[in-house]
C-alpha cells in the first residue's frame, strides 16, 4: 500500500478542537455542558457587514479573484493599519489568506526550510508548534511561566537570538494567557531585536483591538520603525469583528514576503470569494464601535472569572489585560482526588472536570504549559457564572 508523505507523521489535529469536539458530543448526548474551550468571540458582526455581503451576492461575477487580495480589501486593510499606527505601507506590502491561521502557515512555507530554527515564547498558541512541525522547522520554546506573568524578558530574547534563528514569532495580546505587553516592555524587547538583524520577526497581533484597562496596544514598529524591513504583521477579522467563520486574514510585510504569500495563494487557495471580500471590506471600513464595546464587555467578564479563581486556595492567575482568555496555574490540584477521578496532571483535571461538572476547558499542555488550563470566557454572563461556580465547587471537592 502506498504511504502518506513523511511530513504527515509530524502533523497533528488541533488539541483545542479535540476538547471542543468531546464537549459537543456530550452535549449532543443530552449532558448539561458549558464550554470554555474554543476561542470564539461569541458575537456577530454588524448589519452593515451582512448588507455588504448581500449586495455582493446580487452582483457576483462568479470569477476567480486576485491572489494577493482585491484592491478594495487591501485598501481597507491599509486604512485599518493606519488606524493602528502603522504608516507607510502600500498594496505591494500586503496579502490576504483564509484566516490568520492560513497566513501563518503560508509564512512558515515562505520563510522556513527544513531544519531552520523558529523561536517563540511559551505558553504559545497551539498551531505555532503544529505548523512549524509540518514544515520541518526546529522549534525553540522560550519558557515564560506564571511567575514572570507569562511574559518574555529581554535577556531571554537576547540569549535566544544569539543563535541567529530564522524566525522569532511573537503574539500580543496572547492566546492562551490574555497577557498584554506594556509600551516599556515592547520597547525593551524591540531594542534586543534591533541588535539582532538576522532574524525575521512575525507579530501575530490578531487581538490588537481587544485590549483592556487603558494599557493600549503596542508593537515593535511603533517604537522602532526601522524594524519594518524584517517585521511581518499578521491580522485577522476573526476576533475583532466577530467573524471567525468568514476566514479572512492579512499580512503586512516587506514586499518580497507579501509577494511570496501571493505566489503561494496562487498555488492553493487562488483567491478569497467575492462575497467574503465585500463583507471583510465592510467590517474594516464600517463603524469601529463594536470591537471597542466588546473590549469593555470582555474586561468585565475577565473580572468575573478572576474573582472566582482568586477565591480558590492555591490557584494562581496573572491578570490578563486583553483577548478573551484566562490562564490560571491549577497545579495545586495535581496529586489530589475528585470523586469522579484522580488528578495527576492538567489533562486529567480537564477530563475529570468535564465528566463531573460538564465544564470544558483546554489543558495548558496544549499551549506548552502543563501547570495551567485555558478558560475562554466569551459566553453569556449567566453561563459564565454557572461554569465558574462549577469550577469552584470542583476544587472544593478535591481531597
Ligand atoms: C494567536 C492566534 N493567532 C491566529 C489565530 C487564527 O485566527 P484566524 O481565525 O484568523 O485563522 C488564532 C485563533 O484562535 C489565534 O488565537
Amino acid at each position: 500500500m502506498p504511504l502518506l508523505a513523511e511530513r504527515m507523521s509530524r502533523a497533528k489535529p488541533s488539541a483545542i478542537m479535540a476538547v471542543a469536539e468531546k464537549a459537543k458530543q456530550l452535549k449532543a448526548a443530552g449532558k448539561d455542558i458549558i464550554s470554555f474551550s474554543i476561542g470564539v468571540p461569541n458575537f456577530l458582526p454588524g448589519e452593515h457587514v451582512y448588507a455588504a455581503a448581500r449586495e455582493a451576492l446580487a452582483h457576483d461575477s462568479g470569477q476567480y479573484g486576485s491572489n494577493r487580495g482585491s484592491e478594495a480589501l487591501l485598501d481597507a486593510f491599509l486604512k485599518h493599519l493606519q488606524d493602528g499606527g502603522f504608516n507607510g505601507y502600500e498594496r505591494k506590502n500586503l496579502a490576504v489568506g483564509v484566516g490568520a491561521k492560513q497566513v501563518l502557515y503560508n509564512l512558515a512555507e515562505a520563510l522556513l526550510d527544513p531544519g531552520d530554527e523558529i523561536v517563540f515564547p511559551t505558553p504559545y498558541w497551539t498551531s505555532y508548534v503544529d505548523i512549524a512541525e509540518i514544515v520541518g522547522a526546529r522549534i525553540t520554546r522560550l519558557a515564560c511561566p506564571s511567575t514572570q506573568n507569562y511574559k518574555l524578558k529581554p535577556e531571554q530574547l537576547a540569549k535566544a537570538l544569539a543563535s541567529k534563528p530564522k524566525v522569532f514569532l511573537f503574539n500580543n495580546p496572547s492566546n492562551p494567557t490574555g497577557m498584554v505587553y506594556t509600551k516599556d516592555e515592547i520597547a525593551a524587547l524591540a531594542d534586543v531585536l534591533a541588535a539582532h538583524p538576522d532574524t525575521w520577526i512575525i507579530c501575530d497581533d490578531i487581538y490588537n483591538r481587544l485590549v483592556f484597562d487603558g494599557i493600549g496596544y503596542h508593537n515593535f514598529l511603533h517604537v522602532r520603525p526601522e524594524l519594518r524591513e524584517r517585521t511581518i504583521l499578521v491580522d485577522s477579522i476573526s476576533k475583532t469583528y466577530g467573524m471567525p467563520g468568514w476566514r479572512v486574514g492579512f499580512v503586512a510585510a516587506p514586499a518580497n514576503v507579501a509577494q511570496a504569500l501571493a505566489t503561494l495563494n496562487s498555488n492553493h487557495i487562488t483567491s478569497l470569494p467575492e462575497v467574503i471580500t465585500a463583507a471583510a471590506v465592510a467590517a474594516l471600513s464600517g463603524p469601529q464601535d463594536i470591537p471597542l464595546q466588546k473590549a469593555k464587555e470582555f474586561a468585565a467578564k475577565r473580572d468575573r472569572v478572576l474573582a472566582v479563581l482568586e477565591a480558590i486556595p492555591g490557584v494562581k492567575c496573572p491578570r490578563p489585560q486583553g483577548a478573551f482568555y484566562v490562564f490560571p496555574d491549577i497545579s495545586v490540584a495535581f496529586g489530589k482526588k475528585h470523586p469522579a477521578g484522580a488528578i495527576s496532571n492538567d489533562v486529567d483535571l480537564c477530563s475529570v472536570l468535564l465528566d463531573a461538572k460538564g465544564v470544558a476547558c483546554v489543558p495548558g499542555s496544549a499551549f506548552g504549559e502543563p501547570r495551567a488550563l485555558r478558560i475562554s470566557y466569551t459566553c453569556p454572563d449567566a453561563q459564565l457564572d454557572d461554569g465558574m461556580k462549577r469550577i469552584k465547587d470542583f476544587f472544593a471537592e478535591l481531597v
